[in-house]
């Protein structure tokens, strides 16, 4: 990651810029909290985490810039109350980034997919999306300016590789961000996904329930990019590009970030490879 020292004035690509990240007390929200305070943003962190997302904003800097507040992303008076929070303290909302998600049971069969689970992956990961960016929207649109940005996922363009889930509610994100980027264009706020691979973050250690080590080695065995480790920090770079003005006419974009890894399929290839080398 950048060190403070490499980000001058000059190159501080969110001066003065005001981000709502929700999930941002661990993983990809977390090293992007990190990365727009390097690049000067005021960042507030929304998650449900408490001690953890106080303490990342103690280590960022002044209370003036950086506040944590505890928010549930499923719960519509708790997302209110963040943008409410927000535009109480510093007077404009420029970039809601909805980031929190739950990966839900790691059940891959239909037949024995539980509803309650479906149910509850739906609320965090789509309903959890579509309040920040509805609270975000009242907040940006009399000003006619601002970036909503979601995390997706490459589960939302390639498939079979994650449960129904989770896949569903990542497509559902990417349709809700294009709905969002027509109906929000005409008031000058653009609107974005990111779309990340696998990355070992607790998300994805829990989850495998093996340490983040174990993790990095399967991901480096089966990615497509080599000599790569993807990282929280490779996402949060994404994210702040389509956060920045570097990115001012960018809108309705889902941007992969997986080193290619969802654009090929090899299966065939292979199999036909090993025939002929018999
Ligand atoms: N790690 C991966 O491999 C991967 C890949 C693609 C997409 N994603 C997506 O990236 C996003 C961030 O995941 P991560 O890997 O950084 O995971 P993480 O578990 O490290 O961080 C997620 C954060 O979201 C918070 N959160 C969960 N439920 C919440 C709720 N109801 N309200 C508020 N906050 C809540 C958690 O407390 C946590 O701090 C998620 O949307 C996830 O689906 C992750």
């Amino acid at each position: 990651m950048e060190d403070f020292s490499s980000v001058s004035s000059t190159t501080k690509r969110l001066e003065g810029k005001v981000a709502i990240i929700t999930g941002g007390a661990s993983g990809f929200g977390e090293n992007s909290a990190r990365t727009f305070a390097l690049h000067g943003a005021k960042v507030v962190i929304a998650d449900i985490q408490d001690d953890k997302g106080m303490s990342i904003c103690e280590e960022l800097g002044s209370p003036e810039n950086f506040s944590y507040v505890h928010c549930d992303v499923t719960c519509d008076n708790d997302v209110k109350n963040v943008v409410d929070f927000t535009m109480r303290k510093h007077g404009k909302l420029d970039i809601m980034f909805n980031n929190a998600g739950i990966p839900g049971n790691i059940d891959f069969s239909i037949v024995d997919s539980d509803s309650e689970n479906f149910k509850r992956v739906f609320d965090v990961n789509v309903f959890g999306a579509f309040l920040g960016s509805k609270h975000a929207a009242r907040a940006m649109i009399p000003a006619k300016i601002g970036v909503i940005l979601f995390t997706s996922s490459n589960a939302s363009v390639v498939s079979g590789e994650s449960p129904h889930s989770y896949a569903v509610s990542k497509h559902a994100v990417v349709g809700l961000m294009k709905n969002l980027c027509v109906e929000l264009g005409q008031y000058g706020i653009r609107v974005n996904c990111i779309s990340p691979g696998a990355v070992a973050t607790p998300l994805l250690t829990k989850a495998m329930g093996v340490d983040k080590s174990t993790v990095e080695e399967i991901l480096s065995a089966s990615s497509n990019l080599k000599g790569v480790v993807p990282t929280a920090e490779d996402v949060a770079e994404a994210a702040l590009y389509l956060s920045s003005d570097e990115s001012k006419f960018v809108s309705g974009i889902n941007l992969v970030i997986d080193g290619g890894y969802s654009t090929t399929n090899q299966t065939y290839t292979k199999m036909i490879k090993n025939i002929l080398s018999k």
